[in-house]
């Protein structure tokens, strides 16, 4: 029989937000390398962070720990700005995710806008990959953003699902029924995804996936039946379940640390 394995979707984990818990109070806790040996231990197939122009959650000496520390490959997402692209150059991730950056945004809205900033874009992609760096670029899922990012070098796409998302979420979606306008960013972000596989780039999504509405998007198949997505980048869902599902042994720890020291 001729039949041809099916590779699954790999999934990265962003672990910003352990970070950012750490950044509240500028403790040593919680410790980022162990996180990412339990996410490691987890079945993740990458480990991703931000880091921010502000260094609002990761740091830079994280990010040297983890390239030293992590089995599994480390994306780095990043600006568009010289200062963060000769440290990514230095540091040599596997995989580098530019994305656009605002200071007073609570997260990353929208993607690039790479008509405006094709050259510096271009030029970014140039170094990063002459560092032997795949980079990708965080988009909206666009024809048109699919095109120039194939124009522009890149070796993958990450589709910005957040307005896909968002939908989701405010419709408290039924699991078996999308909203109107939730089915319609759903097909954009499928035509983009087969726009991408068909020009040779790869197809990653990210961006408020919860454990609900990432199933519209993991059961789309690509090619002899693969996953259309082959990568995504999750993390403030996983962090927040983590709390839900970690929380009991967390308290039974302190009890017993106070009652039984
Ligand atoms: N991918 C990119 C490029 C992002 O900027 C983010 C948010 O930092 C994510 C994925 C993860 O998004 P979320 O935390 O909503 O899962």
């Amino acid at each position: 029989m001729n039949s041809v394995a099916v590779k699954p979707a790999r999934l990265g984990i962003n672990i910003d937000h352990i970070a950012t818990l750490r950044q509240l109070r500028g403790t040593p806790y919680p410790d980022l390398i162990e996180a990412a040996h339990i996410v490691e231990a987890a079945g993740a197939e990458q480990i991703t962070v931000h880091l921010r122009e502000d260094r609002r959650h990761i740091q830079d000496q994280d990010v040297k720990n983890l390239r030293k520390n992590l089995k599994i490959p480390l994306n780095l997402e990043m600006a568009v700005a010289p200062e963060i692209v000769r440290f990514a150059v230095k540091l040599k991730p596997e995989w580098s995710c530019l994305v656009p950056e605002k200071r007073r945004e609570v997260t990353t809205e929208g993607g690039l806008d790479l008509e405006r900033n094709r050259k510096a874009i271009g030029l970014t992609i140039k170094s990063l990959k002459r560092a032997g760096i795949k980079v990708s670029l965080f988009i909206e899922p666009s024809l048109k953003s699919v095109q120039l990012s194939h124009e522009l070098g890149a070796d993958a796409v990450e589709l910005h699902t957040g307005k896909f998302c968002l939908l989701t979420q405010k419709a408290n979606t039924v699991a078996s029924k999308l909203s109107p306008a939730a089915q319609k960013e759903l097909v954009r972000i499928e035509k983009a995804s087969r726009l991408a596989h068909s020009l040779g780039l790869g197809a990653h999504a990210g961006h408020g996936f919860d454990y609900e509405n990432v199933r519209w998007v993991s059961q789309l198949e690509g090619d002899n039946r693969s996953p259309l997505i082959e990568e995504y980048n999750i993390g403030h869902s996983i962090v927040s379940r983590a709390v839900m599902v970690g929380l009991e042994r967390a308290v039974r720890e302190m009890v017993s640390a106070i009652q039984a020291p």
